[in-house]
This record gives C-alpha cells, sequence and structure tokens, in this order.
C-alpha cells in the first residue's frame, strides 16, 4: 500500500465587505478552484475584517451570504475545501492578540493599504492599522505553505512571513513561512475607469464588474471602460495599460492566449473588441449567476456549509492556538 502523502495546506480569504467583482475572481478565486483538489484548503470569509470600514448591519449580513454563494458558485466545492465564516472560529482573534504583542508600529506604519485608505479620505481606526495582523493570524492558525492573494495583498504576507519567523526565533519552531501565490497575469486586474489604480468596490460602480451584474450592466460597463490613445488591439502595460487589462480579462475568461487575441483582433478597434469581450464575460458569468442564485434561495442549506466548515476550521485552529498558548507560557 502507497504511504498517504499529506496534502499541502492552502488558505486564503475574501472580504464581505460588498459585491465580489472580477478582479477578486482571476486574482484570487480562480486560483483557490485550480488548486482545492491537490491543497488541503481553507477559504474562511473575512467578515471581522469587514469591519475595518463603516458596515451596515443588515447589508453585512446579506453580504456574508452573497459571498459564500459567490465562493462555491465560482467554484469552489464545499465537500472539498473548508468554507467558513472569520468570526465562527475566535481562535483568529486570540492568535491575533499574540501576534500584536510581537508586532513593531513601525511595521504597521509602512503598510502601503493603510496609507491609501488614509489617502481615500477613511478613518484613522485602530481596527484598520493593525488589520494586517489579524490577517497574518488567519494564515499562521491554518500553517499552510501557500496563500494565493492578488498583488495588493502581498505586503501583507510579508508581514506574516516576518511574524512567523519572529515567532518561532523567539519561541521555537512553530510556523512554516507562508508563501504568496501570485496568479502569472491577473495578480492585479485593473480599474476599469483608471488604469493606474486596481479594479476594486471603492473606485465607484462602473470601475468593477461585479459577479453578480446584470448582463447588460457589464456590456454598459465595458462600453465605457476607458481606453489608450490609437486604435491597436496591442497588449503593452505600459503603453497601453488600460486595452492591456481588456486583454488580461479575455485572455483569463477565454484561455486565449494573449498573442493569438492580438491577432484575432487585429483588424477590429476598439469597439469591436469590446462587444466580443462584453459577450464572452456575460457567458462566463451566466451559469455562476444561475448557481448563485440558486444558493441564496436555499439559505439554511449554506449556512449549514458554514457551519460545517465553522466546525472543521476550528479543529485545525484550535490545535495551533494550544501549541502557540503552551510556547508563550499560557498554561
Ligand atoms: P479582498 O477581500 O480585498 O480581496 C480578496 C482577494 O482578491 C484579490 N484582489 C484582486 N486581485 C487582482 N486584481 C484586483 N483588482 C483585485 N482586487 C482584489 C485580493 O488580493 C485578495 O486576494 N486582506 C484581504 C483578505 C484577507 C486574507 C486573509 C487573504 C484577510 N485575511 C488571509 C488571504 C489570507 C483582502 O482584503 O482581500
Amino acid at each position: 500500500m502507497k504511504p498517504e502523502t499529506k496534502k499541502k495546506v492552502l488558505l486564503s480569504g475574501a472580504k464581505p465587505s460588498g459585491e465580489l467583482h472580477i478582479g477578486n475572481y482571476l486574482g484570487a478565486i480562480k486560483q483557490w478552484v485550480a488548486l482545492q483538489d491537490t491543497h488541503e484548503t481553507y477559504v474562511p470569509i473575512v467578515d471581522l475584517h469587514a469591519l475595518t470600514e463603516p458596515q451596515d448591519p443588515e447589508k453585512l449580513r446579506e453580504q456574508i451570504m452573497t459571498t459564500a454563494a459567490d465562493y462555491i458558485a465560482l467554484g469552489l466545492d464545499p465537500t472539498k475545501v473548508t468554507i467558513f465564516l472569520q468570526s465562527a472560529v475566535p481562535e483568529h482573534t486570540q492568535l491575533m492578540w499574540i501576534l500584536n504583542t510581537i508586532t513593531s508600529m513601525g511595521d504597521l506604519e509602512r503598510m502601503v493599504v493603510y496609507k491609501e485608505k488614509l489617502a481615500e479620505g477613511k478613518q484613522a481606526l485602530a481596527g484598520l492599522f493593525t488589520y494586517p495582523v489579524l490577517m497574518a493570524a488567519d494564515i499562521l492558525l491554518y500553517k499552510p505553505t501557500v496563500v494565493p492573494v492578488g498583488e495588493d495583498q502581498r505586503q501583507h504576507l510579508e508581514l506574516a512571513r516576518e511574524l512567523a519567523r519572529k515567532f518561532n526565533k523567539r519561541f521555537g519552531q512553530t510556523f512554516p513561512t507562508p508563501k504568496a501565490f501570485h496568479a502569472e497575469t491577473g495578480k492585479k486586474i485593473l480599474s476599469l475607469q483608471d488604469p493606474k489604480k486596481k479594479m476594486s468596490k471603492s473606485h465607484g460602480g462602473m470601475s468593477y464588474i461585479a459577479i453578480a451584474d446584470a448582463p447588460d450592466k457589464i456590456r454598459q460597463k465595458i462600453k465605457i471602460a476607458v481606453t489608450d490613445s490609437g486604435s491597436a488591439i496591442k497588449f503593452d502595460p505600459i503603453t497601453k495599460p488600460a486595452v492591456s487589462n481588456l486583454i488580461v480579462i479575455y485572455h483569463l475568461f477565454s484561455g486565449t492566449a494573449i498573442k493569438d487575441i492580438e491577432e484575432k483582433f487585429k483588424n477590429s478597434g476598439y469597439k469591436k473588441f469590446k462587444e466580443v469581450l462584453a459577450e464572452l464575460v456575460v457567458a462566463k458569468l451566466k451559469p455562476v449567476q444561475e448557481k448563485r442564485h440558486e444558493l441564496l434561495e436555499n439559505k439554511y442549506a449554506l449556512v449549514a456549509i458554514l457551519n460545517d466548515g465553522a466546525e472543521k476550521a476550528r479543529q485545525k485552529a484550535s490545535e495551533t492556538l494550544k501549541e502557540v498558548y503552551e510556547k508563550v507560557g499560557l498554561t
């Protein structure tokens, strides 16, 4: 009999702070789906992170459910992966406290996402400031080797690695240093309205395509997406960032190689290319939206999946926390 090889662990998550968009999918969730068969996969809906910005409680409750439905509709199989709410596993905030005690203020002050949020006019709340420590706790509790995230989370991941090293040095080997995993293309899908920014819910409704957007909304958003000077469909992120972004979206949804896309549309001009792209995105999201709708029709089943996931996650998380408490002298 072949000895059973232990699967590598994957952990990653998304905030239910609004609608998930194709940037979340192409930059992160698509990778979770691709790796779910070969990895022991933990994918929390990081609801405590959503609270770092003001949320309407009723809306938040709704967004948590739609995010869970999106995870599954986009291809995560709840019979294989552990989908759960971060808030249902108190070990996340418990480990965060321990990590807080070894995190330097300087490291948090350097966090670009925090500085960007302040520049956008967000209030300088302690929760927003210490958010990367909670993220490190989310990660380290499950001892993953791989954490597939978009480019914007790179620095947060680096902090998690740094905290793992610090903890191990002081208290003995406990955490493997987790590796970020970035999609080669797709790690930074850009805003449809401003290619200097990443696609994000906070940059206005026309700048992103939500997973749940109706077909006409998708067509409209792509139609009015900004383009670059000239009319060639050419992949050149430096001189043609907006069109290159649309080409990347086409590439990731269709699987067509970038040079074949350039060839296919070499005589088309922006208008035609955008029309074909819009139909592609509409067609790819249609089955996802149908599945999402079906899942949201039966919220009890969705809650059962989340409860089941939380129970599994707690088994792993409580083991790690126990080890940590022992090492730091709390037992
Ligand atoms: P969040 O909720 O903002 O985004 C979820 C995932 O989507 C990726 N992403 C993108 N990728 C490519 N292009 C884009 N325009 C784009 N926008 C978002 C993000 O990089 C992320 O991978 N702090 C995290 C959530 C989190 C987490 C964790 C992630 C909390 N704890 C532990 C991994 C492990 C966040 O705010 O992601």
